[in-house]
């Protein structure tokens, strides 16, 4: 069967030299006369993988030692339990900017572990525009959370002021998508199956010093700081989903993020403007400032445009373009490793004559 273009929002299009790799490392990784998926979390080969991947998060960053770099189990809702146990306390208020589905799924879950403020919210346009960035920032809390990109509603902060807080952000469905300057964050995250890998690992990366105002005791396995003292192996790793973000970070760095960059302004230019000068469809996010590279929403007219598109999509091999399902219409996701002629094959089928 011919491969299918896919513009599913994660688990995401991988490319097809990492694929291949990984496909390889099943079989046998290197000269082990194992493979991957047998290979001991404790090993000399798995910390090898540990510690060349963690050089390339710092390198692709551009971060020095100050930050500490984890990789966890249990995908982007681990991190949004992890961030208020370890930095919120019942004395604290953390802030939270209220910009999509996953970035009020986080603020709920900190409503548990101390005091929430959401400093703006764009919850009564249900999503469809960025909240603006709050004017002034209570300079007691322990930190502001926020969402770069909004995988759901397809919007993203393209410039992301700096704080008198520890900044922190959920970065995982446009991590390595562009340039960015990462030093702005006390914390950044990213589950890993969107730009990243494969469904179940995260990255986390928290600067040292963080690691000083961890509120209450835990349990290890919630504990950055223990984390950090076991190198992310405190229990058996997902040896196999870090591999795998190893060689998306290798493919990352072999392209460049200024070409990714660049290619990714491209992709999501050509559906914008097939969007804007559709009769048949309309972009869900008019503010152009605020829309998503990476996750392109819009609806049909109609409902029997929408059935008429889907058809037309399955017979040009296209597949994961449906909405989410909280919001319906359609989604592009426009991840790193989508290609340039497969979002020109959609725009045309969008706008013919765009
Ligand atoms: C921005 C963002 N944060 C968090 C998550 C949740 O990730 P997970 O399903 O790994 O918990 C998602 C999932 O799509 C997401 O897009």
């Amino acid at each position: 069967m011919e491969q299918k273009i896919n513009f599913n929002a994660g688990p995401a299009a991988l490319p097809p030299e990492v694929l291949h790799e990984a496909s390889i490392a099943v079989k046998k990784y290197k000269k082990t006369g194992l493979s991957i998926l047998e290979l001991p979390h404790r090993g000399k080969e798995f910390l090898e993988i540990m510690e060349e991947s963690k050089t390339l998060v710092k390198e692709l960053c551009g971060l020095d030692d100050s930050y500490e770099i984890l990789w966890l189990h249990g995908g982007g809702r681990m991190q949004f339990c992890m961030i208020p146990m370890n930095f919120l306390s019942e004395q604290s208020s953390a802030g939270y900017i209220d910009s999509g589905h996953w970035s009020a799924e986080a603020l709920e879950y900190a409503t548990h572990y101390g005091d929430v403020q959401i400093l703006a919210t764009s919850k009564e346009s249900k999503y469809s525009h960025l909240p603006e960035w709050p004017s002034s920032i209570p300079k007691q809390l322990a930190y502001l959370h926020f969402t770069t990109n909004n995988t759901i509603c397809g919007t993203q902060r393209h410039h992301i002021p700096k704080t008198n807080v520890p900044l922190i952000a959920d970065m995982s469905s446009d991590i390595f998508s562009g340039k960015h300057d990462f030093t702005k964050y006390a914390m950044f995250y990213a589950a890993a199956q969107k730009n990243l890998g494969i469904a179940g690992v995260a990255l986390a990366v928290i600067r040292k010093d963080m690691l000083e105002n961890i509120a209450r005791p835990l349990p290890p396995m919630l504990d950055y700081k223990q984390q950090v003292k076991e190198n992310s192996i405190l229990n058996t790793a997902n040896v196999f989903g870090v591999y795998v973000s190893l060689l998306m970070l290798r493919w990352i760095k072999a392209r460049g993020i200024d070409a990714i960059e660049k290619e990714n302004k491209q992709k999501a230019d050509l559906l914008y403007h097939a969007l804007d000068n559709s009769v048949i469809f309309k972009p869900h996010v008019t503010e152009k400032a605020h829309r998503s590279l990476m996750n392109v929403c819009f609806s049909a007219n109609t409902e029997e445009d929408e059935k008429t598109f889907l058809a037309l999509c399955e017979k040009n091999n296209i597949t994961g373009i449906e909405g989410h399902r909280s919001v319906g219409g359609f989604r592009a996701s426009l991840y790193n490793a989508v290609r340039l002629e497969d979002v020109m094959r959609l725009a045309q089928l969008i706008s013919p004559n765009a």
